[in-house]
């Protein structure tokens, strides 16, 4: 007799009618913003798992870099009474929606998550001493990719420092080549600007962006900063304006641009157009951050389905895949990460992985490892949105950088 008939006999029989709906046939409502070529790739793991498991994935996918547009569509589904069963939710944001009151605590399944996880990450997968998020894995958001053919046809080298990074972008642009691929976000203004942030040392960057310390905030050093940031953009081309970033991504692998800065999900498209990390493309820490690692860690938070007060079992059994050594290992060589659970096996990464962890060990050690601002890791939504705004108006206008400064120090006091 096959499952189902089995099943139904029982159920007919009043036996165990409700264990085989609720296994057999839960369809779980996934809310992700994972869209682009390495990424869907990645996030596809999770659904062959699931379906494997008897679910029916329903997927939620909200295109739009770092997430943005989908959590404007999950505060809609919240609202009006459709929470999906899963939502990518990360960082501080974790605890904001904790305290909403409508999380579901997977605490039954993760017995052994404490000593797996490092403990600076473990901590943000919690609200009020319950386990209520997932984490997928470890991206370092200060890279800076380069395409090899375009180095060695400037002649350049692999930069270590700004003066370095602008004598390769020189050459760059007099070999004819475009030498930085910049997208048109404010996430990803953000992104450049943190890792200019993080260039003046680890201790720079979390006075400014963790402790929002005003003396740091208006400092010469972070004047220098938008400095920076202003000289770099003299590389960027004009068709930036609402560019995505795996189109510039695309533009690094294709050789029309040299460079881009940008987080490791960016190796997700290297990998996924089947170029090899060292002989196609070159990763290296973004100028003077060598000794830092800007974390940013994808999760998931489950919310209570309706009539519920506790986790389902399809968001326990995706709660638990996504901490499985497994699915840690195949969902971080698609997406460009490192698997975020201690102890699983680097030996199928590439370089840049490997350097990734290295890195990350080292960085821990010496206190250089932060929390990312411009990908939700460093400050509740308030903050990070209002210092998002001071550098995306600074970077699409011709705004002075003391003015900037004293703009940024006003936007840290927001609550
Ligand atoms: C980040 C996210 C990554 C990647 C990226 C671009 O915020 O953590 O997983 O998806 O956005 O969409």
């Amino acid at each position: 007799m096959k499952f189902r008939a089995i099943m139904g006999a029982l159920c007919a029989a009043g036996l165990m009618c409700g264990v085989a709906t609720a296994q057999a046939a839960e369809s779980v409502e996934v809310l992700h913003w994972w869209t682009s070529g390495g990424e869907s790739k990645a996030v596809g793991v999770l659904k062959d798992d699931m379906t494997k498991q008897g679910y029916t994935w329903k997927d939620f996918a909200v295109a739009g870099g770092a997430g943005a547009a989908a959590m404007t569509a999950l505060k809609t589904q919240v609202i009006s009474g459709n929470a999906p069963s899963a939502a990518q939710i990360k960082g501080p944001l974790i605890q904001e929606w904790a305290s909403q009151g409508v999380l579901v605590n997977i605490d039954s399944v993760a017995g052994d998550w404490k000593k797996n996880l490092p403990p600076e990450i473990d901590k943000i997968m919690h609200a009020e001493g319950h386990y209520v998020a997932a984490p997928f894995s470890v991206h370092r958001v200060n890279w800076l990719y380069i395409n090899k053919a375009a180095l060695d046809k400037a002649g350049g080298k692999v930069p270590t420092s700004w003066p370095e990074f602008f004598a390769v972008a020189d050459k760059m642009k007099a070999a004819g080549i475009m030498p930085i691929a910049m997208g048109g976000q404010p996430w990803q203004d953000l992104t450049l600007w943190e890792d200019v942030v993080l260039s003046q040392g680890a201790d720079f960057y979390k006075k400014a962006l963790v402790d929002l310390d005003q003396k740091t905030l208006t400092s010469d050093k972070m004047v220098q900063v938008f400095d920076t940031v202003r000289k770099i953009q003299g590389y960027f081309d004009s068709g930036r304006t609402g560019r995505d970033w795996n189109l510039a991504t695309a533009m690094v692998i294709n050789g029309k641009a040299g460079m881009q800065f940008m987080g490791d999900w960016a190796k997700g498209e290297f990998a996924n157009a089947s170029k090899k990390a060292g002989s196609d493309y070159i990763c290296a820490a973004v100028p003077g951050t060598e000794k830092s690692y800007t974390f940013n860690v994808d999760s998931f938070v489950f919310f209570q389905q309706k009539g519920q007060k506790a986790a389902t079992p399809g968001q326990l059994a995706l709660a638990k895949t996504i901490m499985s050594p497994e699915f840690q290992e195949q969902f971080s060589l698609y997406k460009g990460s490192i698997p975020v659970r201690l102890g699983v096996s680097m030996d199928k990464f590439d370089d840049c992985a490997k350097k990734s962890y290295a890195d990350e060990q080292t960085a821990i050690k010496s206190g250089g490892y932060v929390p990312s601002l411009a990908h939700g890791m460093a400050q509740p939504d308030a903050a990070a949105g209002a210092i998002s705004d001071v550098v995306t108006k600074f970077m699409n206008s011709s705004q002075d950088s003391k003015s900037a400064v004293a703009a940024l120090a006003k936007a840290a006091k927001t609550k």
